[in-house]
């Protein structure tokens, strides 16, 4: 196996919208107003003033090496009312994204991470097909906004987990617990990429559009039962798959016995890709229970390297496995997030470098990967926990909002500048 990662091969970051910009009004902030996050009391706020520090925070991207940022526009701060645009939000994104390019670094930009304007629950929702209108608007005003930038668009960051937590478990919002509007929901988020890819493609023929997917390896908890080995198959199909075939074959199909059950084609889904992102963390067991949601999730540390500190299997050889899980699809692939909750930051050098040569494993094996974003450039806030885990390459002290380099800062920009993997 090669040490060596080719000359195009494309070293990044990622943030996303919400989790560091900070001021911004949307269903998240609704949500933790009515309590909804673990610490009933947490709140994103001015997040790690992201909005504010651009240019300072695009320094240390520079200083990692890195030649991609993968950032999210925030739909509520670009349309806070249905319909009335915020000009200087606009504005606001396309300098930052212009600033990005000058310094030589490409802009990867996702129209939706996890967030809506809190107006859009309102009129609508990801369950019901009237989300669509607002989405096309939505849709032409980011293409506007990207014109000519030469951007990577990732149109939904992980629907799986979005319409899961918010459709199915009721973990975020809308906080709905229907088996209906989640297939629903995924259904309108299918045909949502293709009409952001039409948009797109209405201003320039030289798209590179696709979706940030969530694969996890999944495997039996009581690796000798049935039950448990068929919900890791639905696992594997549903959550792993459903969406990325719909986006090539252009026929959506999604069956998890007695919970939901759809056979759609969508216009405008074939082939609707020009590289396909992955976004893996860990490895989760399942284990079939007689009663709804029917399959439980736990996360083990076989390999007794001790779970990461938000709780989560690290498992760097599933990351080999997923990604040549992704040969069936034959495009490019881009690993658009990968990371660990270190809160110390000592672990993190030894992760990057275990799942980077995994990922080199899988290159070696065919899969055509040419790009790895770490998730994340700075400690930002973690959705239902708040701000408790720390992804960031970058120490961020929640009083101060002072950034520091944790020791992968360094190992990172070696690798990325060297183009060579060496432990650490
Ligand atoms: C999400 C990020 C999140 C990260 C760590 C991904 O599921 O896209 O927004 O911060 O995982 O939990």
């Amino acid at each position: 196996m090669s040490h060596r990662f080719p000359d195009d091969f494309t070293f990044g970051v990622a943030t996303s919208a919400y989790q560091v910009e900070g001021g911004i009004e949307n269903d998240w902030s609704q949500w933790e107003r009515l309590g909804r996050l673990k610490d009933k009391e947490a709140r994103c706020g001015r997040g790690v003033e992201h909005w504010e520090r651009f240019e300072s925070d695009l320094s240390l991207v520079q200083d990692l090496g890195a030649h991609a940022y993968r950032i999210s526009l925030e739909w509520a701060r670009l349309e806070p009312k249905p319909g009335e645009i915020d000009a200087a939000a606009v504005a606001g994104y396309r300098r930052r994204l212009e600033a990005m390019r000058a310094r030589g670094i490409r802009p990867v930009v996702t129209l939706h991470h996890f967030t809506n304007p809190q107006w859009l629950h309102v009129q609508c929702g990801w369950h019901t097909p009237a989300v669509l209108g607002p989405w096309r608007r939505y849709a032409k005003l980011c293409a506007e906004l990207l014109d000519g930038l030469g951007a990577a668009v990732i149109t939904f960051n992980e629907p799986m987990v979005f319409v899961l937590g918010g459709y199915l478990q009721g973990l975020m919002p809308p906080g709905l617990k229907d088996a209906r509007s989640a297939a629903a929901a995924i259904e309108n988020i299918a045909r949502a990429h293709a009409i952001a890819r039409e948009e797109l493609l209405l201003r320039s023929k030289a798209v590179s559009c696709g979706i940030s997917q969530h694969v996890c390896v999944f495997a039996p908890e009581r690796r000798w039962h049935p039950l448990d080995q068929a919900a890791t198959r639905i696992a594997e199909d549903n959550f792993n798959h459903g969406l990325l075939r719909a986006l090539t074959t252009g026929e959506l199909s999604l069956r998890m016995p007695a919970v939901l059950s759809l056979k759609r084609r969508i216009d405008g889904a074939k082939d609707s890709m020009e590289f396909l992102g992955v976004n893996y963390y860990t490895r989760s067991h399942l284990k079939f229970i007689p009663r709804s949601p029917f399959i439980e999730f736990a996360f083990k540390d076989v390999n007794r390297r001790g779970l990461t500190d938000i709780g989560w299997e690290d498992y760097p050889e599933g990351f080999a496995q997923v990604l040549k899980e992704m040969k069936r699809y034959r495009l490019p692939v881009w690993v658009t997030e990968n990371g660990i909750d270190d809160r110390e930051g000592s672990r993190r050098p030894s992760f990057i470098y275990q799942h980077l040569r995994a990922l080199l494993d899988a290159r070696a094996d065919g899969v055509d990967v040419r790009a790895y974003l770490h998730w994340s450039l700075l400690d930002n806030f973690e959705w239902l926990e708040a701000w408790g885990p720390r992804f960031g390459l970058y120490r961020v002290d929640f009083q101060t909002l002072e950034r520091t380099p944790t020791p992968a800062v360094k190992y990172f920009r070696q690798v990325a500048t060297s183009r060579t993997l060496e432990p650490p």
